[in-house]
């Protein structure tokens, strides 16, 4: 049975992660600081639900404890570590940039260490659509340049990238980071928009819409996303010496068992269609606030997935308003609203 040490499986898509990887029989450790960015109650109860599974155990414990960390990896001896625990969010990270080198950078860092001490044979982490910045040229592609970050969140996901690489390189740690790209569905996030959205139009309140509705994201589906990760699990980058054929646009570094793979839909879908979207499954319209272009925010992104196609025979492809219905629905029982 394989053993997987999964960071962030109290998180949205930590637990998603877990859940997939456990009906499929393989075994898995939690790691989880129980941060209280947002309610902490919605993280309990998903550990809460994971700990039903007999292949599953946990550890409330920070990326930064090292000691903990190391100890926790050393007893459970994982096979393939995935590390998905991050202080997430782009607003936030304008109010409170420290979070993000604590958690992100120093972090991540342990989970580096973790993985080199105990030789996984794959590691695999999250960045984010984020680092695309100011990029305009779209879909955005694994091989373009992402030198221009926009927030500290941004760069500490950047700065993860280069880090892995450095570790990859110098120690043959084989890792793949994943660039997400906005993830939406049931058990979300209370600081994205879908879930905002859904509770403003429920209690009456006016929704945000920012740069005057010009905006544009390219909304992945969890369960698409957590397929993607689990296929991703047996695309373990080559070192150079043993690499026997070229696949295409591959983003794998020419120096390491590298590679950052893009997981989103494909799909640019316009902020406002989204919006409609929650209105029709409510059966309520919103009252809309439109205001100017947050700082940090970008107006667009769009993921070029081929690399992801190509190495896993696979993509994302749930429609939005399918999504959207299965969010709104879950949102309403486990808010009782
Ligand atoms: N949800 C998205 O749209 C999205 C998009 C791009 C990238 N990502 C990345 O995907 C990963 C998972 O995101 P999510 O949406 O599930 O977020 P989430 O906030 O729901 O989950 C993150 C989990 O990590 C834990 N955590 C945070 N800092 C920690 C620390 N220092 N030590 C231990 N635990 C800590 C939190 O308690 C939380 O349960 C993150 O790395 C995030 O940056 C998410």
């Amino acid at each position: 049975m394989q053993r997987i040490l999964i960071t962030g499986t109290a998180g949205f898509i930590g637990f998603h992660l877990a859940r997939l990887l456990l009906s499929e029989g393989f075994c898995v450790h939690g790691y989880d600081g129980l941060t209280d960015y947002y309610d902490v109650s919605l993280k309990q109860r998903r550990h809460q639900i994971l700990l039903e599974h007999e292949n599953f155990s946990a550890t409330i414990g920070m990326l930064q404890d090292s000691l903990l960390l190391t100890r926790v990896a050393s007893d459970f001896q994982p096979d393939v570590i995935i590390h998905l625990a991050a202080q997430a969010g782009v607003r936030y990270s304008l109010e409170n940039p420290r979070s993000y080198l604590d958690s992100n950078i120093v972090g991540s860092f342990n989970v580096l260490e973790t993985g080199l001490r105990l030789n996984v044979r794959h590691l695999l982490m999250a960045s984010t659509s984020s680092v695309y910045g100011a990029n305009t040229t779209m879909p955005f592609d694994e091989d373009q340049k992402t030198d221009t970050p926009l927030t500290i969140y941004a760069a500490t996901k950047k700065a993860n990238e280069t880090m892995a690489h450095a570790y990859a390189h110098l120690h043959g740690l084989h890792t793949t980071m994943f660039r997400f790209f906005t993830v939406y569905g049931p058990w979300g996030r209370p600081d994205m928009a879908l879930f905002r959205f859904t509770d403003a139009i429920l209690d009456g309140r006016a929704i945000d819409v920012y740069n005057h509705g010009s905006m544009f994201r390219d909304f992945t589906y969890v369960d698409d996303l957590v397929k993607s990760i689990r296929l991703l699990i047996n695309a373990i980058p080559p070192a150079p010496r043993d690499r026997t054929h070229r696949i295409q646009n591959d983003s794998i570094s020419p120096v390491a068992p590298f590679r950052v793979v893009n997981i989103g839909n494909s799909t640019k879908i316009r902020l406002l269609d989204f919006v409609e979207a929650i209105e029709d499954e409510l059966g309520q319209k919103a009252k809309r606030n439109y205001m100017g272009m947050q700082p940090g925010d970008v107006p667009a992104t769009w993921a070029d997935a081929s690399l992801l196609l190509e190495l896993t025979g696979y993509r994302p492809n749930t429609p939005y308003r399918e999504g959207v219905a299965n969010f709104v629905r879950w949102y309403r029982s486990y808010y009782n609203k």
